[in-house]
């Protein structure tokens, strides 16, 4: 362990990408762990940037400033001093430190982007990161990620998926050996297709309002939902089945689990109580016209939808000519202001020099 002195100061700064679940997780429970497992893929452009400076103080605590585009940021300090006592014995050695983290994200705030992903993602490698340099530990080592998941989960459920490239996987699944509901695992390449090898989304901003509900808050609506079982259950069974697409490749399959992840999702939300209606007019004229163009043009492109109006356009790299085509003069006029966000599939988080 390094020896704590006046000097022991630096910075260490990491990206971390945003992701987008393809099987849903809506419902927890104990600490943070999930009722589903659930599957995504983390992506290129969406992403968050954390700096942390750290030194040493005579306190028994952890102390922090928090910046946030360059601007102070109380309310979201409280949040990471809570996050970070909450995980402390984890991370026993930056006791008695102060760090002052800044923070800033590549996507523009309320665009159906989960910055709880890529925030806590950028957290948890950062503090673990500090911790394995404290130890003297190498951040090569096969533990250190599946360790920042597991603490990334702490502070956001998706985050402990935006660990890892490519699709990812949380959640204890039968047919998926090292699956755990503490921390996500990356698929191995010989467990997804050459189909799915590059997965484009295209978002299409149908609101930028702030959202009616926060995840937090969603997911504690799945407590005595009358549908939670009959959910759980199919998630589960969604998530089988959407393993067995991916390696073999069928993507009518993976578009039709797809959509009916999106659809259940909000169906949840719809049936609980207080329900809430966060599709808006657009985002249904938008998704029937993706399953219209799917069928007239046999193009394999579909939708997703997190806890917001947006839509996610999902289809891989090789059709791409013809999704942004259609997008550009079928669906573009249904967006806020004609906004969209151009990502795909990413090479996961990258720790910054
Ligand atoms: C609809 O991970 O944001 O995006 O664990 O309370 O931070 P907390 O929730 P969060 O929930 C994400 C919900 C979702 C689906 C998903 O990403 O799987």
């Amino acid at each position: 362990m390094q020896k704590k002195t006046e000097d022991t100061r630096g910075t260490i700064a990491w990206r971390c990408p945003s992701n987008i679940a393809l099987v849903k997780y809506w419902g927890k429970h104990g600490v943070q762990l999930p009722a589903n497992p659930s599957l995504s893929f983390s992506l290129r452009e969406a992403y968050t940037e954390t700096w942390v400076d750290f030194e040493w103080t005579d306190n028994q605590e952890v102390s922090l400033d928090f910046i946030f585009e360059g601007k102070k940021n109380e309310a979201f300090a409280l949040r990471i001093k809570e996050y970070i006592q909450n995980i402390l014995h984890h991370l026993p050695s930056l006791q008695g430190m102060h760090l002052t983290l800044s923070s800033r994200n590549s996507f523009p705030h309320s665009s159906g982007i989960a910055s709880s992903a890529s925030a806590f993602g950028a957290m948890a490698l950062i503090l673990n990161d500090l911790y394995y340099q404290m130890e003297g530990k190498s951040i090569h080592s096969p533990e250190f990620l599946q360790e920042v998941s597991e603490l990334a989960r702490l502070g956001s459920g998706s985050a402990s998926r935006s660990i890892y490239p490519g699709f990812v996987a949380w959640g204890k699944t039968e047919t998926l050996a090292a699956s755990s509901d503490q921390h996500a695992i990356p698929l191995k390449n010989s467990q997804v297709h050459d189909q799915f090898r590059k997965m484009n989304d295209t978002i299409l901003i149908v609101s930028k309002g702030e959202k009616d509900v926060k995840s937090s808050a969603g997911h504690e609506l799945m407590k005595g939902h009358p549908y939670a079982g009959a959910r759980f259950g199919q998630a589960g069974e969604n998530m089988q089945k959407m393993l067995r697409t991916l390696e073999l490749g069928d993507l009518d399959d993976f578009m039709n689990i797809t959509e009916n992840e999106a659809l259940s999702l909000h169906a949840m939300m719809m049936t609980s109580t207080p329900s809430y209606l966060l599709l808006k007019p657009n985002s249904l004229i938008i998704m029937e016209k993706i399953r219209n163009f799917r069928k007239q043009s046999k193009v394999p492109v579909c939708f997703t939808i997190d806890a917001g109006p947006n839509i996610h356009v999902i289809y891989p790299e090789q059709v791409e000519r013809e999704v942004k085509d259609f997008i550009q003069n079928d669906l573009l006029v249904y967006c806020e202001a004609n906004q969209w966000i151009d990502d795909g599939m990413g090479k996961g988080p990258e720790k910054l020099k």
